[in-house]
């Protein structure tokens, strides 16, 4: 994971270095640290353990530069700690590195050629810049070469986004990527490059990409790329059409909370983007010819992608008749199913950036077999790789815990499952009214996020002080359930589970004991009651059953109630009090909601 960042040829470098990792500190937060260099003979490295704050009360006066790196730790080699932050430097103090990925082979490359070198770091990055400087050294090299030649002695089955400064040629960022993002940012007469578009946003919305193993020589007014064999690169930029305010917290104590009030009106934003005026699904019709040859559709995310699409996969099904199957990327990846003979990929990632995911789509893709990507952030990996694009119009997703992505993501997948069964002539999806459905969810999710106080008292009463919790449901409440059972985990750290409810009685219910909260999700007709039962075998052995019930089916004694909308749209609404729970849950406990530990939000290691 991590989030790196480069400036060339602006006074602004350290604010504009600290700005920019303020919005990729969602990429990992064990540590930060700077290099800038005034290209006037002075350089500073300031580093620190844990979050950008503890970096930016660092920072004094005097340290300024024209230049610079920055960069956002989530470990993977090496403890949180200073000596592990990046920038990390060669022993003479030359080169600096910002690195963003994993090298495979850092031991073997330590052995053969840095043998005598003591290291400062337990990284495999540090082992990178130590060899920059090796063959400077000891071949008489430049810094590009020596740059290229360990490019080229890394591993392919290493990820990587470098910047390297020399500060003997303090006017040029040397720049690769392999499987890790990484993007040039065109400014008025200086350079950056990001981990993503948003952290250059207050300087620039002029983009250009940067493709694995080019090397990228970043300077104050020119940008050259080229392949690891010499031969220049010539490539287009593009402009991001994205408010820079949007990725701002404003009034809200955590980015969490806002994005779950967003919800109603991201709805608004995907019908806008998705229907026309007689309330027809826009697809492009490439994609739906596509889809329309395919004999199987899988479906490839991780976590609450991997969530999103078992709603959308029933959608699919119901309303195009293309079986269709949910995978979890990094399973799928190594160990996949027997595939069907006409497959099609549909790909589900907020960030677009998800390793393990891409790491199918790179099968998929030397097999020439078609995919489809949802995502948040256009341009992104799995967005530039994949043959076609759906984007979820969520506006960007800050918090680590996601919330509108997931709603989005079921939302588009509607869209598209609409949109397939009325191009493969099915009655059902014509009958479909999805366009005034996707208002009611809006002002549905509207109700629940207006009545916040209910389910803060709710989350303070039951889940405050439990150390575990299940999530029960059937059918498409059990897929809600897995989803508000991780979202409760991972910003609270109460151990949850989702369950299929008829499941428990088969061994899981000896976990039940006095007080465990068990929240049953109840918004389907068909098994209202099954679910019901199950509830009531929990409360007979001591648990505190709390609902969350879709409205025509609501009894006296349920917990929260919510709107009634179509069967298929009920997660859309039923994950929302769960999101809320899950929220104040960790706040009462005095958490950061929005970077909960151990976690990085954009996972672009395997
Ligand atoms: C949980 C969460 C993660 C992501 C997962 C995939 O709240 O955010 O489980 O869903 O890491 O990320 P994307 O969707 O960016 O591929």
């Amino acid at each position: 994971m991590c989030g790196i960042v480069g400036v060339m040829g602006n006074d602004r470098s350290v604010e504009i270095l600290i700005n920019g990792l303020k919005t990729l500190e969602y990429r990992g937060y064990d540590s930060a640290g700077i290099y800038v260099n005034d290209q006037d003979g002075h350089d500073y490295l300031v580093k620190r353990q844990g979050r950008i704050k503890n970096l930016e009360s660092a920072l004094t006066d005097d340290i300024h530069g024209k230049a610079g790196i920055g960069h956002t730790r989530w470990a993977t080699h090496g403890e949180p700690s200073e000596k592990n932050a990046h920038p990390h430097f060669s022993n003479d103090k030359r080169f600096y590195l910002v690195h963003n990925g994993v090298i495979e082979n850092y031991e073997q490359l330590k052995r053969e050629y840095l043998g005598e070198v003591e290291l400062n770091s337990q990284t495999d990055t540090e082992v990178i810049v130590q060899l920059v400087a090796h063959f400077v050294h000891e071949s008489h090299m430049t810094t590009k070469s020596a740059f290229l030649k360990v490019l080229r002695l890394i591993s392919n089955e290493s990820s990587y986004a470098f910047v390297l400064m020399d500060r003997e040629e303090p006017d040029t960022l040397f720049v690769a990527k392999n499987k890790s993002p990484l993007l040039v940012g065109l400014a008025d007469g200086y350079n950056l490059v990001g981990s993503d578009a948003i952290s250059m946003l207050k300087e620039t919305n002029r983009f250009m990409e940067i493709e694995d193993h080019e090397l990228v020589i970043v300077k104050p007014d020119r940008i050259q790329i080229e392949d690891f064999e010499g031969q220049e690169r010539s490539r287009d930029s593009f402009v991001v059409d994205m408010d820079a305010d949007a990725a701002d917290k404003g009034a809200y104590p955590y980015y969490m909370l806002k994005e779950i009030d967003e919800q109603p009106a991201v709805m608004r934003r995907i019908v806008g983007q998705y229907f026309d005026q007689a309330g027809n699904p826009q697809v492009d019709e490439a994609i739906l010819d596509a889809l329309a040859k395919a004999d199987h559709l899988y479906i490839i995310g991780a976590g609450t992608s991997y969530h999103a699409g078992l709603v959308g996969a029933r959608m699919i099904e119901k309303y195009a008749h293309i079986p269709t199957t949910v995978h979890i990327s990094s399973e799928f990846a190594y160990d996949h199913p027997m595939l069907s003979e006409h497959p099609f990929f549909l790909f589900l990632s907020q960030s677009g950036e998800t390793a393990d995911s891409r790491q199918v789509l790179v099968e998929v893709n030397e097999n020439h077999w078609p995919s489809l990507t949802m995502t948040n952030v256009d341009k992104s990996t799995l967005s530039r790789e994949a043959t076609y694009t759906m984007l979820l119009h969520a506006g960007p997703e800050i918090a680590v815990a996601s919330t509108k992505a997931y709603t989005a993501q079921i939302a588009v997948e509607a869209v598209l499952a609409k949109a397939l069964g009325q191009f493969l002539k099915h009655p059902e999806a014509d009958e479909f009214d999805l366009r005034s459905q996707l208002g009611m969810v809006a002002n549905g999710m509207q109700a629940i996020t207006d009545s916040k106080d209910d389910i803060e008292e709710i989350a303070s009463r039951f889940l405050s002080k439990t150390r575990n919790a299940f999530y029960i449901g059937r059918a498409i409440d059990w897929s809600v359930s897995i989803e508000a059972a991780l979202k409760l985990k991972e910003i609270s750290y109460v151990q949850a589970e989702g369950f299929a409810s008829g499941e428990l009685k088969h061994g899981t219910i000896a976990l039940i004991e006095d007080g465990t909260p068990v929240i049953g999700i109840i918004t389907q007709d068909k098994t209202a009651g099954l679910t019901r039962s199950n509830l009531e075998e929990t409360v007979a052995r001591g648990a505190n059953a709390i609902t969350i019930v879709s409205r025509h089916l609501a009894q006296e004694t349920d917990t929260i109630i919510i709107p009634d909308v179509d069967d298929n749209l009920t997660p859309l609404l039923s994950v929302v009090p769960a999101q809320l729970l899950a929220y104040y849950t960790s706040l009462g406990k005095g958490y950061d909601v929005d970077k909960p530990r151990n976690l990085a939000k954009s996972v672009t290691v395997m």
